[in-house]
């Protein structure tokens, strides 16, 4: 007789079933409590709009529903209505996936992304970083992976075990750690507790450290150990050797045997400066088109030159030159001892300038751009960049607004062609836009923003010296996500003559 009411009850059941999820769902008020209380998240940075991260949701769900069991937390945010927040982290694309423990123990999630690849991957993570090893294990340990680390310390050591299983659980996903207080363990591998030992298939064979654990000091030692001798760049390492810190000496040539033996003769140089510039290999018929981003001519082979990574200059190696050890060395030891000038590559300054938008090349930069009585935006542009093309007119009108209002003398609207041209601004994607107020030059900031006239004038309002508001006429302004193009890869493989790294 209640079967009316049950069946709505049923409903309502039902409904529950279909909308309860395991996913929570984070906003900026609560990411970083949940982060905090929550030994291992999974994040997922997404935009309704995106495909991929449609295609990813019910897997996601599912994985989340696996893993809570475990303890282990699957957390989603809208970029969409949290632009800070994704900002915060870094996100350029969609979905983006970051495994948390709390907020300072961040790493990329590297795995596939279907439910169950999902589940063992975040089960793998939060099992320990390090391994305990025995008599028994430690052989088989050393081969485990082309490089791995082993950590030697008595049992009562309680502070360097720490130090090493912070290291090990930041350097997770690049290497194999394992450690064992068995003291004579310790001494069949000639060394005395605490110490750490470096196993590599390549070059010497293992690197020892053997001073105070100190977790900076054992990240550094891991990178320089871990790297090869004369390495090779691809596009698998290319950002290792980007974030070293270290200048990256590249050797440029056409064949295997041709890197091989130029890298042969070089041996002495890259030993010499070994933990001070980086060497590697390129192989100069994939990746021809980078020489140019080096400033050296991409069509003449064998090529070599230093890129300082931090500032990002390039120190091009006179090419009508033969690649001898000697002068290596000499360029090499130069580059060290602060002699070489880094080459500057720029259009020539336009004889006039054409159009409102000033024209900025890299040798007006510092007269134009770090102008101290101007408020400056800059737009860094690639004239393969569709998402620039699209912007052009409605730069152009902006900068037609300020031409003719009050502050004509005060503001300046200009773009650099950055493929052309070497700013010292670390750009990240095209386009890029930046306000250098006048008076705190050092101070650019960059938009974010909708690319719109009136969201434009708006930033520059808000952030220059001159707050410069003009009116705009009749533009309509439409909210859409200001997406940028990659600077490097992801652009360049889908246009297919931009073979970049
Ligand atoms: C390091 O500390 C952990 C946690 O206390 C312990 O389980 C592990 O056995 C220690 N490692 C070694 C090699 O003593």
């Amino acid at each position: 007789m209640h079967t009316a009411r049950n069946f709505a009850l049923g409903l309502l059941a039902a409904a529950a079933v279909a909308t309860a999820s395991d996913v929570e769902q984070l906003k900026k008020d609560t990411f970083d409590d949940f982060v905090k209380t929550n030994d291992i998240v999974l994040a997922e940075f997404f935009a309704p709009w995106c495909g991929h991260c449609k295609a990813l949701a019910p897997e996601y769900e599912e994985a989340a529903t696996s893993l809570k069991e475990k303890d282990i937390r699957l957390a989603k945010i809208d970029c969409t209505e949290e632009t800070e927040l994704c900002q915060q982290h870094g996100v350029e694309g969609y979905p983006t996936l970051k495994v948390f423990r709390g907020l300072d123990n961040v790493s990329p999630y590297k795995g596939p992304r279907k439910a169950a690849a999902i589940t063992s991957y975040m089960i793998k993570q939060s099992l320990p970083a390090v391994s305990t090893l025995t008599k028994d294990t430690l052989e088989e340990f050393k081969k485990a992976d082309k490089v791995v680390l082993v950590a030697f310390f008595d049992a009562a050591d309680k502070a360097s075990n720490e130090t090493f299983s912070k290291v090990a659980d930041k350097l997770r996903d690049n290497y194999p750690f394992g450690a064992t207080n068995d003291a004579a363990l310790a001494e069949a591998e000639g060394v005395t507790a605490p110490a750490i030992v470096l196993y590599k298939e390549f070059d010497e064979g293992k690197a020892v450290f053997t001073e105070k654990f100190d977790a900076e000091a054992i990240e550094k030692f891991t990178k320089t150990a871990a790297t090869p001798l004369i390495g090779e760049v691809g596009p698998e390492t290319y950002s290792d050797y980007m974030s070293s810190g270290l200048p990256l000496a590249y050797i440029f040539a056409e064949t295997a045997e041709e890197r091989k033996e130029i890298s042969d003769l070089l041996k002495p140089v890259a030993e010499a400066q070994r933990g001070v510039v980086n060497f590697a290999t390129i192989d100069a018929k994939a990746f021809g088109a980078h020489a140019g981003n080096l400033n050296l001519k991409t069509d003449k082979f064998p090529a070599f030159a230093i890129q300082e990574t931090v500032k990002n200059q390039k120190f091009p190696y006179d090419q009508e030159k033969a690649i001898t050890l000697e002068d290596i060395k000499t360029f090499v030891d130069d580059f060290v001892a602060g002699k070489v000038d880094p080459s500057i590559k720029s259009e020539p300054i336009p004889e006039t300038q054409e159009g409102p938008v000033t024209v900025v090349v890299a040798k007006n930069y510092n007269d134009i751009v770090l102008d101290d009585t101007k408020d400056v935006l800059l737009e860094f542009y690639a004239p393969w960049c569709g998402h620039c093309k699209a912007l052009a007119p409605k730069y152009e009108e902006l900068a037609a607004l300020y031409a003719k209002s009050e502050f004509k003398d005060k503001v300046v609207i200009a773009k650099v062609d950055a493929t052309l041209n070497d700013v010292p601004d670390e750009v990240q994607g095209f386009p890029t836009i930046k306000l250098f107020p006048a008076g705190s030059k050092s101070e650019a900031v960059t938009y974010s923003g909708a690319r719109t006239v009136e969201d434009l004038i708006k930033f520059i309002a808000e952030n220059g010296k001159y707050k410069a508001s003009v009116s705009e006429e009749g533009e309509e302004a439409s909210a859409a996500p200001a997406a940028t193009e990659s600077t490097t890869s992801e652009a360049a493989k889908q246009t297919e003559d931009h073979d970049e790294l």
